[in-house]
């Protein structure tokens, strides 16, 4: 049996969908199980990340776990289920962390957030994996609302370049990990295959939806209080704004060939995230 924390969200469906495709048993814990929408089949656990005793209960008959945090919480959350899966007897802990917790020169809140995170998993006793993807693909979803009100993205750094990767590509590379031999002790650096900036995304998006798309660099300011105003709390948010403005460092323009090397299989291009994605981008009337 496999525990997927984290199962309600964007890695964590891509992988409960592969599990599934492989015949896995998979438990998915969420906060809200009444609202998980998750596939039949999937057992849904209520647990807090934060909640030692929701998380022992959930390990119960568990042998491997996919660890997905989020937020100042990820240092306090890993530890909780580091320590859960160690006294569980679990045999394979994979965690999910951030590329750029591999930059030795990120002081930035969510590397260093990862970073307390990745030293409890591998001080748990229990053997580990752990995952480091670059920007999803999936971060210009948040780009739909202007690209189907006004056709355009407001974006900071317009120039910045993040190997970006589908989501579900990292939801392979995790799968692999749980259900194969030979990750233990193992830290994959995952990217797609090509850096983009934001101002070539839009230009990808614009070729897909076909429809012209306008780029307009946003001061990071204001991209901040575009965050604020979506109810993202201020640590979060300035969190997020500190990942954004290392788009403009070489360390995420960076081309891994860990995908393919892991499942055989090259890893997605943007332009496949955003066909795949089109109806997200295009109003219902359209
Ligand atoms: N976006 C990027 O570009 C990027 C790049 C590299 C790494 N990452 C890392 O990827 C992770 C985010 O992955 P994602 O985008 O797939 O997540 P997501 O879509 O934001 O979903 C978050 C998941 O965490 C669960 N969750 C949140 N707080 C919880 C708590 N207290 N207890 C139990 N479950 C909780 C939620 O479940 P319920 O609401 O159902 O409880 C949900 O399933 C973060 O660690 C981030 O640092 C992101």
């Amino acid at each position: 049996m496999i525990l997927v924390t984290g199962a309600t969200g964007t890695v964590g469906r891509a992988l409960i969908d592969q599990l599934r495709a492989a015949g896995e048993h998979v438990r998915a814990t969420s906060r809200h199980p009444a609202d998980a929408r998750l596939p039949a089949g999937i057992e849904v656990v209520r647990a807090d990340l934060g909640d030692s005793t929701h998380m022992a209960a959930a390990m119960a008959g568990v042998d491997r776990v996919f660890l997905l945090s989020t937020g100042p919480a990820i240092p306090e959350h890993d530890a909780v289920v580091a320590q859960a899966a160690a006294a569980a007897g679990v045999a394979r802990l994979v965690k999910l962390s951030s590329g750029r917790t591999g930059d030795d020169t990120a002081t930035d809140p969510i590397p260093t957030w990862h970073r307390a995170g990745e030293r409890s998993v591998r001080g748990a006793g229990v053997p580990w994996t752990i995952v480091r993807p670059l920007g999803f693909m999936s971060n210009a979803l948040h780009w739909a609302g202007t690209i189907r009100a006004h056709g355009a993205v407001h974006a900071p750094y317009g120039q910045g370049r993040i190997a970006v990767i589908d989501p579900r590509d990292i939801a392979a590379v995790a799968a692999v990990a749980l259900t194969a031999d030979g990750h233990d002790g193992q830290v994959y650096t995952l990217s797609g295959p090509q850096a983009l900036s934001p101002r070539e995304q839009t230009a990808v998006l614009a070729e897909v939806l076909g429809r012209p798309l306008e780029f307009v660099e946003v001061a990071p300011e204001q991209a901040r209080r575009a965050l604020l105003e979506h109810g993202v709390p201020a640590d979060l948010a300035d969190a997020i704004m500190a990942l954004r403005a290392t788009a403009l460092a070489a360390f995420t323009s960076v081309v891994h060939d860990t995908v393919e090397r892991l499942t055989g299989e090259p890893s997605r291009t943007f332009r496949q995230w955003a066909v795949d994605h089109a109806a997200e981008f295009c109003s219902a009337a359209a």
